[in-house]
């Protein structure tokens, strides 16, 4: 980080200048230092949905909207996604670093260690009923892993926010597999430890007790790719909520339970459900125009899911990765013709061809074909941003503990512009007027 020049700004109703320093990072652009503003001018900046806001500093992931770029600690996507694990990446998000071959080795044998959940949480499930939103359980389940875990909870104590990291990312499958077994009204699933991560969570998700399961190798190897590409995205909504929640010094089980509420919504996680409700509704390749017209008409709601990005405004690096492998699960499960996947790729093709889109920077995002994989792999709809919170909680945890460890770190208050009404006093109930 340097600080190498500086912005003036002068205020005309006084004429008093400041100087502001623009503060530069190791890639992308550089930020203006606002900390002093308020104290020099008496005005805050409006910026309500962060366009051209930092919210923090942060050593974890960079992405690069323009050129399509996402690299986690450095290393971009695209070589991870060929040659890592989602365990491999889930180390160097929380470390900095690749773990070498016995790092690896003792990191997993750690995380595996925890996967189990108190017996007492399957209690839980149970008040729920049975038609519930999973999302719905997560977030009250990883909340409630905070009154299990009173032993880890001294968040400034290094090694508690360590044991708390392993816990989440052991358990969230676990926690995550129980909501979906609950649902189906399916026995519970336990943990099986002589399986990697991605194969586990697929085997608590998919078996039952009356029958071995089926899971291919090309189905684990995309369940550990989906994990991968979602574990972490810089600021985003869900990642500031947990960074928001976490800086006042709420225990990381609460911050991360408010993590998975933030992206639940169909803007953000909710997207890859909504790809799919989408590509089912469309039904047939020939009804297409009919919705990229909707889309494009100001007076309708309707957004193509799995389209568009805050920060890309090229092709999202994981949309290309996931669109491979999509041909590749598809072929495994002998579902070439699934009849969603082609209307997928024949929508992408219309909405590249069209000004809208393209005058706008519309590329398909994360969400358009992850769906598609989950499905050929046996996964029902309402689970995709279940698992996307599955992989993402590495982020998030990751985000938290790099904040909770910053040295000065305060708690995030946020000021408005007030718009409501001036000071007046209060007019006893009998007189008040009718309106
Ligand atoms: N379909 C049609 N038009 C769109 C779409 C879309 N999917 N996305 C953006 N636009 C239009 C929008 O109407 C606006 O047009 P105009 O300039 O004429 O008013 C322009 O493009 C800019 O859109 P915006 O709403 O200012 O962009 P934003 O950065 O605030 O929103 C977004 C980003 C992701 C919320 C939005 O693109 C969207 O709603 N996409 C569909 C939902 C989706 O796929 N979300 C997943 C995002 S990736 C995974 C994740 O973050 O979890």
């Amino acid at each position: 980080m340097t600080m190498a020049n500086s912005l003036s700004i002068r205020d005309n109703r006084s004429g008093k200048e400041i100087e502001l320093p623009i503060i530069e990072g190791t890639e992308g652009p550089g930020v203006l230092d606002f900390t002093k503003f308020y104290k020099e001018f008496g005005l805050f900046t409006l910026d309500p949905g962060f366009r051209s806001t930092a919210s923090c500093k942060s050593d974890i992931t960079f992405i690069d909207g323009d050129k399509g770029i996402l690299l986690y600690r450095g290393y971009p996507i695209e070589q991870l996604a060929e040659n890592s694990t989602y365990l491999e990446v889930c180390y160097l998000l929380l470390k900095g670093e690749l773990p070498n071959q016995d790092q690896c080795g003792e990191f997993t044998k750690t995380i595996t260690k925890h996967t189990m959940v108190h017996e007492q949480m399957l209690n839980f499930y149970r008040g729920y009923r049975r038609d519930a939103h999973p999302m719905a359980i997560m977030v009250g389940v990883v909340g409630a892993l905070s009154s299990f875990y009173h032993d880890s909870l001294e968040i400034d104590d290094p090694r508690h926010r360590e044991i708390s990291a392993y816990r989440l990312l052991a358990k969230l499958p676990t926690i995550a597999a129980l909501s979906y077994k609950y649902s189906k009204g399916q026995p519970f699933i336990y943990p099986d430890n002589s399986l990697s991560y991605s194969a586990n969570f697929l085997n608590m998700l998919l078996s039952v007790p009356c029958q071995p399961s089926e899971i291919s190798p090309v189905m684990v190897k995309a369940m550990d790719l989906i994990l991968m590409l979602h574990a972490d995205h810089e600021q985003n909504a869900s990642t500031s909520t947990v960074r928001l929640a976490g800086s006042s010094k709420a225990n990381p089980f609460a911050a991360i339970s408010a993590g998975i509420g933030a992206l639940w919504g169909p803007a953000h996680g909710g997207a890859n459900e909504a790809v799919l409700s989408m590509l089912q509704e469309i039904g047939s390749v020939d009804r297409i125009g009919t919705f990229v017209e909707r889309a494009k008409d100001p007076n309708d709601s309707f957004r193509l899911m799995g389209f568009g990005h805050r920060v890309y405004k090229n092709y999202d690096p994981r949309a290309r990765i996931l669109k491979k492998a999509a041909h590749e699960v598809l072929a495994d499960r002998d579902r070439l013709d699934d009849p969603l996947f082609k209307i997928a790729l024949e929508l992408e093709r219309i909405a590249q061809e069209d000004e809208y889109f393209k005058s706008r920077k519309l590329y398909p995002n994360v969400d358009f074909y992850s769906g598609i994989i989950q499905s050929a792999i046996g996964i029902p709809t309402n689970m995709f941003t279940v698992i996307f919170s599955v992989a993402r909680t590495i982020g998030w945890i990751s985000q938290w503990v790099e904040m909770i460890s910053e040295k000065g770190q305060a708690i995030g208050r946020p000021r408005q512009l007030y718009t409501g009404h001036k000071k007046r006093d209060y007019v006893p109930l009998a007189q008040r007027k009718i309106l």
